[in-house]
């Protein structure tokens, strides 16, 4: 596939930089309640969502099988939606997790998620980890090939180094690159979001509200019991209070705009430049709705400047992940 191609299969993302990211729906964050999330699908695509995130990890599976009865039910209109999968983290018997994105590994990965979904193709198929030892030619090399034999539409990887994403693109077209992005997780800006640009691939930013932070909605007190936003440690009390300081600015741009504060880490976000989309998580209509709104609001350079100052350098408490997970990302 050459880059035309690879831009054409993303058309559903270029026209619309706002996607729906589904993982909560399964799994992290609180209870799985899949009817209620079957109709939560129908309303996103409803308020014009079309681009829907998952990977085959999220609830064992739960989140594909989860969306393959959404696109089901749309019959003919599947055809507008972008199905957006990951694969290449493992999940052990003894309940932890590995990175593997091994040619094999993959190459049976998207075979599964292809049964799961019940599609024939894939829109855009990420590398959710990259194994440290395995060369990323060896990785994109099967997933290309995946793409010959007509299961998958693009190719994405998911918090890889500059270098890895540079030498990926030689390999062959990259679509995508989903790494986190938000007001307070701005490490991409440095050198990974720069190598986008210079190869032509979008910067799909996950949790854009900072997993629910940037809203001011949540707090570490209301969180359900197994919410894996309890182990990370910007959500340690803490860290959690100190940060607040910086909510408090974002907030008051939003009081000054009449808009929500979500909305405003999103606008930031979206300002940044056409190639840089954003999935936020969301099971509730209302700020589904919400999100997908934010396209439409412009910040004043001033209030950028603004935001910008306050999450400058070493101004956020707490790294994004703990120590470990840490280690699997910019590889
Ligand atoms: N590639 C990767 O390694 C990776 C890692 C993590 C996530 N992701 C992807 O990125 C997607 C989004 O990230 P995320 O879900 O972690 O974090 P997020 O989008 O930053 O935040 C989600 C949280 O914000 C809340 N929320 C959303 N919109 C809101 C609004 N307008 N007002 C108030 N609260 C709001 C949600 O609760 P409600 O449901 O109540 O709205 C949820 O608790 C995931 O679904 C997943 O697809 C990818």
């Amino acid at each position: 596939m050459n880059n035309a191609a690879s831009t054409a299969a993303l058309a559903g993302v270029s026209t619309l930089r706002v996607g729906l990211g589904c993982m909560g729906m399964s799994e992290f964050y609180g209870p799985a309640d899949d009817e209620a999330n079957l109709r939560a699908l129908h309303t996103a695509f409803a308020l014009g969502y079309r681009h829907f995130d998952t990977a085959d990890m999220y609830g064992r599976g739960a989140n594909e099988q989860l969306l393959a009865r959404f696109v089901g039910e749309l019959g003919a209109r599947r055809a507008e939606v972008l199905l957006a999968t990951k694969v290449g983290i493992e999940r052990l018997a003894d309940g932890n997790i590995a990175a593997n994105s091994r040619a094999d590994y993959i190459q049976a990965a998207c075979e599964a998620s292809l049964r799961r979904l019940g599609v024939e193709r894939i829109g855009l198929l990420y590398l959710h980890r990259k194994t440290p030892e395995v060369p990323i030619e060896e990785t994109v090399g099967a997933m290309a090939r995946l793409v010959e034999q007509g299961k998958v539409g693009a190719l994405g990887l998911s918090e890889v180094s500059a270098a890895t994403l540079e030498r990926a693109c030689k390999t062959a077209p990259i679509a995508a690159l989903q790494s986190e992005y938000s007001l307070w997780s701005r490490d991409v800006e440095a050198a990974v979001l720069p190598m986008c640009r210079a190869h032509g691939v979008k910067l799909v930013a996950y949790s854009p509200l900072g997993r629910g932070f940037l809203t001011g909605a949540v707090s570490p007190a209301t969180l359900a019991e197994g919410d894996l936003r309890r182990r990370l440690p910007r959500f340690q009390e803490d860290n959690f209070r100190a940060n607040e300081a910086l909510l408090a600015v974002v907030q008051g741009i939003a009081q000054a705009l009449g808009c929500s504060t979500a909305q405003v880490a999103l606008a930031w976000l979206l300002g940044k430049g056409d190639d840089v989309h954003a999935i936020p998580g969301s099971r509730r209509e209302a700020n589904m709705a919400a999100n997908i709104a934010a396209l439409g609001i412009r910040l004043s350079p001033i209030a950028r400047r603004e935001l910008d100052a306050a999450f400058a350098g070493g101004a956020v408490h707490g790294l994004r992940y703990p120590e470990a997970l840490l280690k699997t990302v910019n590889v």
